[in-house]
């Protein structure tokens, strides 16, 4: 892919999108961008004190690689700023320009085939039931030496998928032309072989 070639990926939290964009980069050999962090890196800050809107207006990309971003603390402060249409405007052009560098892009996120790259030559929405997500976030943060409840899990699953899609600006919906890929039944390697195909079929 040396012309510009969008994969939008978008989807709730442990839907596997994060597995999937970085299988479907490595195999095209294209650049990632998971834009979840944009949104955690500004919730952290927020957690330490700062103003949400002058945090999104200064990002650069070296602060996507500060520690910590992967806690559940993070994950549910990103959701709070993810609602200020000010912040999300604050983060629009960095993700457009990685969108459309040349060799093409993955990005995933929750509004990527809606409003940040409408015009992706690829749009996927990886979904699962929020019980199947929740056990699998359960299973990472349990992995990664984190003590964590499954019933808080699954609550803090729910309660984000709430905030997501009833927000006004950008809610979380699969885009009309979306390939919908639901991967509750589905291994990681199944639902990575899944998405390929669709890819493919669009190039
Ligand atoms: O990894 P996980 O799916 O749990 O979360 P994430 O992708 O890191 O996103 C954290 C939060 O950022 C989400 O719950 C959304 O509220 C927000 N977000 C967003 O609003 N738009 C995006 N493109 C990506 C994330």
């Amino acid at each position: 892919m040396s012309e510009p070639f969008t994969i939008a990926i978008d989807g709730p939290a442990a839907a596997g999108k994060g597995t999937i964009s970085k299988a479907v980069a490595a195999h095209f050999q294209c650049a990632h961008l998971d834009t979840g962090l944009l949104y955690r890196v500004v919730g952290a800050q927020v957690l330490q004190g700062a103003e949400a809107i002058e945090v999104a207006r200064s990002l650069t990309a070296e602060d996507l690689e500060i520690d910590g971003l992967r806690t559940a603390a993070v994950a549910q402060a990103a959701s709070k700023v993810a609602v200020i249409a000010e912040v999300r405007a604050a983060l629009l052009d960095f993700q457009r320009a990685f969108a459309r560098r040349s060799g093409g892009a993955v990005l995933d996120g929750r509004d990527i085939g809606t409003v940040i790259c409408p015009q992706a030559e690829v749009k996927l929405f990886v979904t699962a039931s929020a019980e199947v997500r929740a056990k699998r976030r359960y299973d990472e943060l349990i992995g990664r030496g984190e003590t964590a409840d499954l019933a808080q899990v699954i609550e803090d699953v729910r309660a984000r998928d709430a905030r997501d899609m009833d927000r006004a600006e950008a809610p979380l919906k699969p885009a009309d032309d979306a390939h919908i890929l639901d991967t509750s039944d589905l291994a990681i390697d199944q639902a990575v072989a899944q998405a390929i195909a669709v890819i493919d079929a669009r190039r």
